[in-house]
């Protein structure tokens, strides 16, 4: 029997064709694994109403890891027009199935290198080597969200003297989406991200929040990071704001080592990051509970690139690292950052995105062959 059961879940769009790519790869290292396929994503919503199948969930049970290509996501109004007609006005209702996934296993640890590969055309500058660690179950994310607003939430809301100006706004005319943070979900992100720092040796580790505005749920992650670091005196805690965040890892990404940040700050500051080593085509993410864990690129599906084999596969190539690293592969890990870094210094094999006209699966083949 083989050693490991990786689900595979190529999901919809370049999802595809990235999984592709990574299937080529990972036969040429000769993991000792077998591979289950799943289903997931817009053609199954549109089909069954159901983006991410019960029979998904429970196959992804009887596996070690995931791996995970991309999905597309549309607003809940935009989905409901795809629907097949015959499941419309039948109560089905569009979410995003990786949220879902991040949330029913737990996996609270969005991890997303960010790392300039030397020769990277893309670079905005070659000395950067960062690494966020995204909250990945609560947050802005956790889901508790009303339109129209139910009289039960609004009484419930006045007790905070800030909500009378809304007391009477009509139900349908107004909208709420909670941030809900908890201690033990903050405690565990903050307590990788510190961990990671001073294993890693990394200077700092910078919490990226909004305390000043978002008092409550920005001042408490914010308490528990202070206290968490003094059990660290080799690594400093940097406090930033999410907006000046932005600026300054334009103006001096390089002086960053760890970002820690609630899952929609997360979401927002790693492309921002991604962008700066290259774009999506090089950003990766590793979703990572205490059991279990699924790794994509974080790149969407791109749908007008569907089938094309246009787009760098890198990203994934690169989360096909880290799930190598997680699953205690490390010579194989290595190994497989090795012969990336080397495909682009050499830069022959190129992707339009590089300004090239290789095609994914090439990428993934001149990666094999330095395997
Ligand atoms: C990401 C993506 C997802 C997110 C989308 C596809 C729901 O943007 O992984 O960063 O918002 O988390
Ligand atoms: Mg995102």
């Amino acid at each position: 029997m083989p050693q490991y059961r990786i689900a595979v879940l190529p999901g919809d769009g370049v999802g595809k064709d990235v999984i592709e790519a990574a299937m080529i790869v990972l036969e040429k290292i000769r993991l000792d694994a077998e591979y289950v396929k799943g289903d997931i994503g817009w053609d199954f919503w549109c089909e069954e109403g159901n983006p991410l199948p019960e029979r998904t969930i429970e196959m992804l049970k009887g596996t070690d890891a995931c791996l995970f290509g991309a999905i597309t996501s549309k607003p809940k109004e935009d989905a409901l027009k795809e629907l097949r007609p015959e499941l419309r006005d039948q109560g089905y209702s569009y979410y995003s199935p990786i949220v879902r996934l991040r949330q029913e296993f737990d996996l609270y640890t969005n991890l997303r290198p960010c790392k300039a590969y030397p020769g990277n055309p893309l670079n905005y500058r070659d000395d950067i080597d960062l690494v966020i660690f995204r909250e990945n179950t609560e947050g802005m994310y956790a889901g508790v969200e009303f339109h129209p607003l139910p009289e039960q939430v609004r009484q419930a809301l006045l007790i905070h003297p800030k909500m009378k100006k809304f007391q009477d706004v009509p139900a349908d005319e107004i909208s709420l989406s909670t941030r809900i943070m908890t201690k033990k979900a903050c405690t565990r992100i903050l307590h990788c991200a510190f961990e990671f720092a001073n294993k890693e040796k990394r200077k700092s580790v910078t919490i990226v929040e909004k305390p000043n505005v978002l008092r409550e749920t920005g001042g408490f992650i914010l308490d528990i990071a202070r206290k968490m670091s003094r059990e660290y005196p080799e690594v400093e805690l940097w406090e930033a704001n999410v907006d000046a965040m932005a600026m300054w890892l334009v103006k001096n990404p390089q002086d960053y080592g760890v970002l820690v940040a609630e899952n929609l700050f997360g979401d927002i500051i790693s492309d921002l990051s991604a962008q700066l080593v290259g774009g999506l085509g090089f950003a990766c993410s590793g979703n990572i509970g205490d059991e279990y864990a699924l790794f994509e690129p974080t790149h969407g599906s791109a749908p007008k690139y569907t089938g094309l084999y246009k787009v760098n596969p890198t990203a994934m190539l690169l989360a096909t690292k880290m799930m190598l690293e997680w699953l205690g592969e490390g010579e194989k890990a290595q190994r497989l950052e090795r012969a990336i870094a080397a495909v682009i210094k050499e830069g022959r094999v190129r992707t339009y995105d590089l300004k090239g006209s290789s095609s994914t699966l090439d990428v993934a083949r001149a990666v094999a062959e330095r395997l």
